[in-house]
């Protein structure tokens, strides 16, 4: 069981001085929020020494481990040769970078343009959606989250992410392919025909008809870990093109071969986007963001652009390492094996804990939706209670969702799966300290 001392108490009263109410109330675990000391690896250590097997990689930013060896080497590196100078010359490991997404992206997609944030690549993909189709309207999912810009906060579909009078009316919110939150009991198919009649209903009553794209995460990561349906995307593609809108895809936090299987996660749905938008495990856990697109669209983008810091050559280096590392390993098969390990022992947990209403996920992307026995009704207390639980007992996961009540577990790509069975060992014991 790990332990807490008054070191971790002084560190939170020196931030709550100095740092945004908004950013500490954020925080996990309330008065005893962990302090980070130190990570390797699949490990992150506190302050008071003790350590956590890390299941939640820094909200799945970290996606081949803590410090990883080959990432830090070509980062330091980097930094001692040329650490900055703006994308107005030409810098070979940005240029890498970018040949390296436009040979592993599904279909056309060939030019990158690289920021610092998920935030930024998804505010370029909305930008040039509507430069290239001339239409201004945008249509998101509910329950969708596209950062913290005023823009990416009015695509965001949950509501206490929305603070501050977002103002952007051209964005319409469909119904999100969320099956086990349908509003009745349908079957799975019945509910796809829903969601595509919703979309359909919503083109032709509150846009003109035009629309200048449909923007998605293939899974909603802050939503919950949410998976649509297998046509999904197959079904709405059409409807979008005849609106003569563009489909971008999110995959700031299911990209680089988290969901298993694949690079990208929209790949499992067999369409091919014509923007995608990452971030997050791109660079293991350096700020980068990145736009790709295809050349019909990126020519459309006239005048100039520029991001001080996008593409710079320190963040460009960690990108290129963590790309590399994961395709030399095929890190897409490993997330496909070790996620499966992982699913049937959430399976197996589901069937003894009758407050896990549904398990959800692909890959190393994996989600338990907690609920109040005998029905759906969302228990985030009992998350928070879990939350924690995993913690004392040394293990990092994270909690998401609109009603705060579903577990996310992403462990870093490289997982082995000695890890995965230790962390759900960690997990089984900390579900029996909240069942009671
Ligand atoms: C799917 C998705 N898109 C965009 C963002 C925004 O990324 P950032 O926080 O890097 O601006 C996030 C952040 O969690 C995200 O999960």
């Amino acid at each position: 069981m790990v332990q807490t001392t008054s070191h971790t108490a002084a560190l939170l009263k020196r931030q709550q001085q100095v740092l945004l109410p908004a950013q500490n109330r954020m925080l996990y675990y309330g008065d005893q929020p962990l302090a980070v000391a130190k990570a390797k690896d699949q490990y992150l250590w506190d302050v008071e020494g003790n350590r956590y097997l890390d299941f939640f990689g820094g909200i799945l930013t970290v996606s081949i481990g803590h410090c990883n060896d080959e990432v830090v080497e070509a980062t330091v590196k980097q930094l001692q040769t040329v650490g900055h100078t703006s994308t107005l010359y030409l810098n070979e490991v940005t240029i890498k970078v970018a040949e390296k997404i436009a040979a592993i992206t599904p279909g056309r997609l060939q030019y990158s343009f690289f920021t610092n944030s998920g935030t930024e690549a998804d505010e370029l993909a909305v930008l040039a959606a509507r430069i290239y189709t001339g239409n201004t309207d945008i249509i998101a999912l509910r329950h969708a989250y596209s950062g913290r810009s005023l823009s990416m906060m009015s695509m965001t579909a949950h509501a206490p992410w929305r603070l501050g009078n977002v103002f952007d009316g051209a964005i319409k919110h469909v119904r999100s392919p969320y099956y086990y939150r349908a509003p009745v009991a349908m079957s799975e198919a019945d509910f796809l025909e829903l969601c595509v009649r919703d979309l359909e209903e919503l083109i032709t009553t509150c846009t003109n008809g035009r629309i200048a794209a449909f923007m998605a995460e293939p899974i909603q990561g802050v939503g919950g870990f949410v998976v649509a349906p297998q046509d999904y995307f197959k079904r709405i593609l059409p409807l979008v093109k005849q609106a003569g809108g563009l489909l971008i895809i999110d995959e700031v936090q299911t990209g680089w071969g988290r969901t298993g299987r694949y690079w990208c996660g929209i790949e499992h749905w067999g369409v091919e986007p014509d923007i995608i938008t990452f971030a997050k495990g791109i660079a293991n856990g350096m700020p980068v963001g990145c736009t790709v697109m295809t050349p019909e669209v990126a020519e459309a983008v006239k005048g100039l652009t520029l991001s001080t810091f996008g593409g710079n050559p320190v963040a460009m280096a960690s990108a290129y390492a963590t790309i590399s590392y994961i395709e030399k390993r095929r890190l897409w098969e490993n997330a496909e094996v070790q996620g499966a390990r992982l699913r049937e022992r959430l399976l197996a947990m589901q069937a003894s804990h009758q407050f896990i209403g549904d398990v959800r996920g692909l890959g190393l992307m994996q989600g338990l939706e907690l609920v109040v026995p005998g029905g759906k009704t969302p228990d985030a207390t009992r998350a928070m209670a879990l939350l924690a639980a995993a913690r004392r007992r040394g293990l990092l996961i994270g909690r998401g969702g609109l009603y705060g009540n579903v577990i996310r577990i992403a462990p870093h790509l490289n997982v082995s799966s000695a890890d995965i069975e230790a962390g759900c060992e960690l997990l089984m014991l900390a579900l029996a300290d909240v069942a009671g």
